[in-house]
């Protein structure tokens, strides 16, 4: 028999129990809402009681001083971690150059670029405008001379040819975003680009043999001498019909152009190749070495792989730019801006009156030419 008492003691024992079991029930349902609302935003909850063999300590007897912010200070300022892949490249999370890089390319020189093409087009067609087409002062005299063999021709239009395309496909990548593409849409402009890169690498190879084909031929022809200066002080004649003075194979402004064409093709064709095959050469860090000791200036010449590739697309912008600008003005007088020229690369055989004008020295040595020419063209004969 349970008496009165006891049974108001297990009453009390059972609503006990009762409560502990519900208050342990809200409990657990409060915290599993709580995890899944962490959950949903996708970030852990609370931790949970530490139990990490160190009891919450830093490892390794660091002090554990480094804040994320200066972490993430140096990450951004191109420190090199470690990598275990071979590309150690990989190491550098963030190459702040690379933003120097980019406002360098699409501001300034993206700019002064454009401003130096559209200026020299706009001084040809002055000088066009007063000067006109410089004529041959004698009229055609019927009689021709040999001005370049074949092979000469070959060589040239080799290397003409390609730095057209060469630099019509590279200014694409330079400003066709801006120009072309509003004009001729989205997938037209993309496939053009895409064919563009693939003419853009290959035909700087034949750029380069048609360069070393002219410099091979006519080196010898371009080495100053006394006539360039007798030829430089009467301004080439270039501003009158009856001003002629003497010239050789090439006069001084021809030679000019040479060098030009010569030690800008060799450069544009050193910072291609390492475009080309990007991280296996290094030009700019010695290059820097050297104009520093002979100039005295401070450039940087310890260059990481990457900082070399930024500056070589930047030095090839820059080159390119400027022989577009000497080459239009070589295409100008080479055509419309003077009477007979074009047929020197051309047919190969120029008048002989336009000969004496420009280049008398060289007709004098070669009169047997135009005698042996004109008899096999059927033409007039010189008195013997
Ligand atoms: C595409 C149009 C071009 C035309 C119409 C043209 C025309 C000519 C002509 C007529 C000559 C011979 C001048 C003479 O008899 O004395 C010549 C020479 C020469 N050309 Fe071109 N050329 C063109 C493009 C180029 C290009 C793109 C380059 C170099 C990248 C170049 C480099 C040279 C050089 C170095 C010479 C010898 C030096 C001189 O005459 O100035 N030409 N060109």
């Amino acid at each position: 028999m349970v008496g009165v008492g006891e049974k108001s003691w297990i009453i009390r024992i059972r609503k006990f129990g009762a409560l502990v079991l519900c208050a342990a029930v809200l409990s657990l349902a409060a915290v599993s809402v709580d995890q899944s609302a962490y959950a949903q935003q996708g970030v852990a909850g609370p931790a949970a009681p530490d139990a990490s063999p160190t009891g919450g300590a830093v490892p390794g007897d660091v002090l554990g001083t480094s804040s994320d912010a200066e972490y993430w200070r140096a990450v951004r300022g191109g420190v090199q971690g470690n990598v275990s892949i071979p590309d150690k490249k990989a190491g550098t999370l963030v190459q702040s150059e690379g933003e120097a890089w980019r406002s360098f390319r699409n501001g300034p020189m993206s700019l002064y670029a454009s401003w130096a093409m559209l200026g020299t087009i706009v001084l040809l067609g002055i000088f066009y405008a007063l000067r006109g087409r410089i004529r041959i002062a004698h009229g055609r005299s019927g009689q021709t001379i040999t001005r370049f063999k074949a092979i000469e021709r070959f060589g040239h239009w080799l290397l003409a040819v390609s730095f057209v395309v060469l630099a019509l496909t590279g200014l694409n990548v330079l400003f066709g975003r801006y120009v072309l593409r509003p004009l001729i849409g989205d997938s037209a402009f993309s496939f053009i680009t895409q064919m563009g890169k693939y003419l853009h690498n290959y035909l700087g190879f034949a750029f380069m043999l048609g360069l070393l084909m002219i410099f091979v031929m006519w080196v010898r022809h371009n080495l100053p001498d006394r006539t360039d200066i007798k030829w430089a002080m009467q301004g080439g004649g270039i501003f009158s019909d009856k001003l002629h003075p003497p010239a050789k194979k090439f006069n001084a402004g021809q030679k000019v152009i040479f060098w030009m064409t010569i030690l800008g093709g060799v450069s544009l064709s050193l910072s291609g190749w390492q475009l080309l095959f990007p991280f296996t050469t290094h030009f700019f860090g010695g290059t820097f070495d050297k104009v520093n000791l002979i100039f005295g200036t401070d450039f940087p010449t310890v260059l990481t792989a990457l900082q070399e590739q930024q500056l070589a697309t930047l030095w090839h912008s820059m080159m390119a730019v400027f022989m577009v600008c000497v080459i239009l003005a070589h295409i100008y007088i080479g055509s419309v801006g003077m009477e007979g020229a074009f047929d020197a690369m051309g047919t190969g055989e120029v008048d002989l009156n336009w000969a004496k004008e420009h280049h008398s020295i060289w007709v004098d040595e070669h009169m047997d030419d135009v005698h042996q020419k004109s008899s096999a063209k059927g033409a007039a004969q010189p008195a013997e």
